[in-house]
């Protein structure tokens, strides 16, 4: 495989601070911790190795992917399993094994079986806070807007984020998730997309208490380069992870197509 796209353009992230309001943005910090107290949240990751999408170096990493995990799964284990999904009935109990389970697949993962696999096997979701503000039906789905909009719940605990993220220079928004990581986890390096595709996708990454710390990830030279901004635009065609720290930290990734005004003012300051 030829090695994932780095950047755009040579810069290894685009600061987006100097194009939104970033009081305002500062601001929300205390809807968004509150909203995150009152609604459901889910975890994410957990299975980037069996994805293949993370960097050959970081592949034997000693964290536990519950893709492996499910493959090696008895009959008798992975009956249990599929008794803590959301309707264990339309399961056929003779033919367990064909179904696929996760992220990405027919059958994304319950709560009670991302505990099981958790507590029973030492799985390690490294996002234990997932927020969907926008019902989104996968990967490829998040730069189509037609017919969406912000959960009820969303609109009632977040009421000014989603105004914010409305405000956004986006002519459509496909999808908006929180995305938080607990104290000491780290998200694991992995890539999204087309790692051979250059063009970045359009979105925006806020993070009101700029302390979230990503990094692209260089396979070549084994090397870092951390992104410290409160919103800002990378490509994530190449590979990038999330430092520890031992606080909790969460961003807003925001989705969709950029006007194309803003576009062309970005690529004219940053010279893309
Ligand atoms: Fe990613």
């Amino acid at each position: 495989m030829t090695m994932p796209v780095w950047g755009i353009a040579g810069h290894p992230f685009i600061d987006l601070e100097r194009y939104l309001d970033v009081a305002a943005l500062e601001a929300l910090h205390d809807e968004i911790s509150l909203g995150l107290a009152l609604v459901p949240t889910e975890y994410t990751g957990g299975s980037h190795k069996t994805m293949g999408i993370v960097p050959p170096s970081l592949v034997d990493a000693p964290y536990v992917d519950y893709g492996q995990v499910l493959s090696r799964m008895t009959e008798a284990e992975l009956a249990t399993f599929v008794s803590l999904a959301d309707e264990p009935r339309r399961f056929d109990r003779a033919r367990l094994r064909e179904y696929a389970f996760g992220e990405e697949k027919d059958h994304p993962l319950s709560r009670k079986q991302m505990l099981l696999l958790k507590y029973r096997y030492g799985v390690y979701f490294p996002w234990q806070v997932f927020y969907e503000m926008i019902p989104t039906l996968n990967w490829e789905d998040k730069a189509n807007g037609e017919g969406k909009d912000f959960t009820q719940q969303a609109k009632l605990h977040f009421p000014r984020l989603v105004a914010f993220v409305r405000s956004l220079p986006f002519t459509v928004v496909g999808r908006c998730n929180i995305l938080g990581l607990d104290a000491d986890h780290h998200g694991t390096v992995h890539y999204d997309g087309n790692p051979e595709e250059p063009e970045a996708e359009h979105f925006i990454t806020l993070c009101p208490k700029k302390n979230k710390r990503l990094f692209l990830w260089d396979e070549a030279k084994k090397k870092k380069t951390f992104v410290a901004s409160r919103a800002y635009w990378f490509n994530d065609h190449g590979y990038h992870g999330v430092e520890p720290d031992p606080y909790f930290r969460y961003s807003v990734r925001v989705d969709g197509v950029f006007e194309p005004e803003f576009l062309a003012r970005v690529r004219r300051d940053w010279r893309i």
